[in-house]
């Protein structure tokens, strides 16, 4: 597959994780296509510095909040008559089990929790337009498993790899559910693994590998931002609505499933409920 150089121009794209990595090279790479990009990140300073790079529109909220989530829906919706795509993509990975605000697993909530928030908030928007919805996810699904009843728990074990891991089987399995949920609407979704790409997402590794993914010797194992958003950008402007909806990529290519959780269905539609409850929206299906 290789990534289209199409013109978005009058196309509504909202990036989120813009202000950094990934999120701000794919954005760059959408509004030099002619879309009007929404830039939304957590740091302020970060995410206006991207908006400016891009001549896009900033847009701040902590996804460790829910109440943000909520009145990032409404500015956009407020703002934007259409939204052509919504690419969630804001994540990370925390050392320890932290409980939110709101009484979740910081890395549930912002993984996983608030991008389905966002995305139902905004779904009525989505169908309207006949949007593309494209996940950010990770190829350490693999070996993920996904424990509803200790997922969001406020205590208990906690291996950082484990939780990101889990909370990147959500995204796929999130994917799965909308595009399910939504069929014979004219909304597309997928999901994609960016690569093992050189951003601040390793901030919380050791040391050493923090050095050495600085430095230039890291360039065979680590790609740069740029080709990191190749995926993202590929399954926002690619036309082959069918080939791709509902479905897992690891970069440009379709990955056969390599965790069956990822294609239960069942488990599919437990989160879906649980997520219902949790960020107390009722949604589609
Ligand atoms: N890098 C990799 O090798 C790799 C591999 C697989 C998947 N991914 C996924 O790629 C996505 C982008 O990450 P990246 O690698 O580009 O890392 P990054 O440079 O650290 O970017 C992460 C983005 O997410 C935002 N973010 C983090 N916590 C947030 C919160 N509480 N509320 C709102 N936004 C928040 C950050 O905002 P601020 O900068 O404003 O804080 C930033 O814009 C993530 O979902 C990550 O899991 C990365």
């Amino acid at each position: 597959m290789a990534v289209q150089d199409t013109d978005l121009t009058g196309k509504t794209v909202v990036v989120t994780g813009a202000s950094s990595g990934i999120g701000a090279a794919a954005a760059a790479q959408l509004a030099a296509r002619g879309a009007s990009v929404a830039v939304v990140g957590r740091s302020p300073e970060r995410t206006a510095e991207v908006a400016a790079q891009v001549s896009a529109e900033p847009f701040v909220a902590d996804f460790a909040r829910f109440d943000d989530v909520r009145e990032l829906a409404a500015r956009l919706l407020a703002r934007y008559s259409r939204i052509d795509v919504l690419a969630n993509n804001a994540g990370g990975t925390w050392p320890e089990r932290t409980v939110t605000d709101d009484g979740n697993e910081l890395t549930f909530q912002v993984n996983h929790l608030s991008p389905f928030l966002l995305t139902n908030l905004l779904l009525e928007r989505l169908l309207q337009s006949h949007a593309r919805v494209v996940n950010t996810a990770s190829m350490t699904y693999r070996t993920a498993k996904l424990n509803l009843d200790t997922i969001n728990a406020p205590t208990g074990s906690f291996k950082q790899l484990g939780e990101y891991g889990a909370t990147k089987l959500a995204n796929i399995l999130f994917t799965r559910e909308l595009a399910r949920r939504t069929e014979g609407t004219g909304l597309t979704t997928a999901a994609f693994h960016p690569g093992v790409v050189a951003t601040r997402v390793y901030d919380t590794a050791p040391f050493g590998l923090r050095w050495f993914i600085r430095s230039p010797l890291s360039r065979p194992i680590f790609i740069r931002p740029d080709k990191g958003a190749e995926p993202l950008v590929y399954l926002a402007t690619t036309e082959n609505d069918a080939a791709i909806n509902g479905r897992y990529f690891h970069r440009l290519e379709l990955e056969p499933p390599r965790n069956k959780l990822a294609v239960d269905p069942d488990l599919a539609q437990r989160l879906w409920t649980l997520s219902e409850q949790v960020t107390g929206i009722g949604s589609v299906g």
